[in-house]
């Protein structure tokens, strides 16, 4: 019998495959979720009895009576919630990603090029915008900076987490039944209409109980996910702005990858009519310290002028926000022991 040794990378054909750019690939074996819930496993909801954590609102959450979870036979341990912010939030997330999480000190590709404090504003120093600064940011890490090179996290390398997305991450995990989680390590991926991300496993956490959660806003994308081993025939799924996937359980070590960004066939952060934000404001929502500064910031970007700079951007881009947990229960830093009992 012949070896049949072109099948042990079923993965890298279909990377292959949705990237090539001629031939275009089909998009008739993407799965795109629809609203009657076709090829997927189940469709749920958020349970009634789960009360509404007081958080969600501020930042940007809509009431959980409204999400749709849905997970995969196929792919055990992952969860995709189908848009759950508010065109509000999408502007406010997408905004931070641009403005605020790539200043220094957190890490940027383009340190080892240029030297600028705050990546954002050099962009717009002068009248016109700089696209050619503006293209070059593909990535920033937050809080333990992932190290490309040896996939190592240390105690060195790391820099306050952002508290929003510590508390969004820790409010849309504790929904899904992931109570305590702390979002310690974040990678921020920028995407232009030509961009891929490589078949790759995300394994340098302590922590691989605690799932890993992935926001994306603006431009749509093709996510590719598969199994240990890249002998396994990945899912395409479609990807669209404010989608939060949750690879936990047996999907947290699985092999994924993004071959394709599309167009964006609807502009979710442009459908503004139905917000109203002043509620925000209630005292009851000062459980989280920044309450104030983050209603401020939301309203900011109702002004259209204020919005421009950033929508420009996500209308040719898209913004992936990757949170991780890194260490387990009771630890603080990597050098904390605990036993894995
Ligand atoms: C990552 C990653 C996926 C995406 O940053 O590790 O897998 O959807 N990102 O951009
Ligand atoms: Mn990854």
């Amino acid at each position: 019998m012949p070896l049949e040794n072109h099948n042990n990378d079923a993965f890298r054909r279909k990377f292959k495959y949705y990237k090539s750019k001629k031939p275009k690939p089909s998009l008739s074996e993407v799965l795109i979720l629809n609203d009657d819930g076709n090829n997927v496993d189940t469709v749920s909801f958020i349970p009634k009895e789960v009360a509404e954590d007081k958080r969600a609102a501020v930042l940007g959450l809509s009431s959980t009576l409204t999400w749709k979870v849905y997970s995969f036979k196929q792919h055990p341990g992952l969860l995709m919630i189908r848009n759950p912010f508010t065109p509000l939030g999408q502007r406010y997330w997408s905004r931070r990603c641009l403005e605020e999480y790539p200043k220094k000190p957190n890490k940027r590709n383009i340190d080892i090029e240029v030297d600028v404090q705050d990546w954002w504003s050099e962009c717009f120093k002068l009248q016109e915008c700089d696209k050619i600064l503006q293209k070059k940011l593909r990535w920033t890490t937050l809080g333990y900076h992932h190290n490309w090179d040896t996939k190592v996290y240390t105690d060195e390398n790391r820099s306050p987490f952002p508290e929003d997305l510590s508390e969004l991450s820790n409010v849309v995990a504790g929904y899904l039944g992931f109570s305590g989680y702390r979002a310690q390590a974040a990678i921020v991926n920028y995407y232009h209409m030509d961009s891929t991300l490589s078949p790759h496993t995300d394994h340098s956490e302590v922590n691989l109980q605690a799932p890993l959660l992935s926001f994306s806003f603006g431009q749509s994308a093709i996510f590719l996910i598969g199994g240990t081993d890249k002998s396994i025939d990945p899912t395409a799924i479609l990807l669209n702005s404010g989608d939060i996937l949750v690879m936990s359980e047996q999907a947290r070590l699985c092999y994924h990858a993004v071959p394709k960004i599309l167009p964006a066939s609807n502009i979710p952060w442009n459908h503004t009519e139905e917000v109203n934000l002043k509620h925000s404001l209630d005292a009851k929502f000062k459980c989280i310290t920044n309450v104030n500064q983050i209603v401020t910031e939301m309203n900011r970007n109702l002004d259209s002028t204020q919005w421009n700079r950033f929508n420009n951007y996500i209308s040719e881009s898209r913004i992936n926000m990757n949170v991780r947990q890194v260490l387990k229960g009771r630890q603080n830093t990597l050098k904390d022991l605990v036993d894995d009992t």
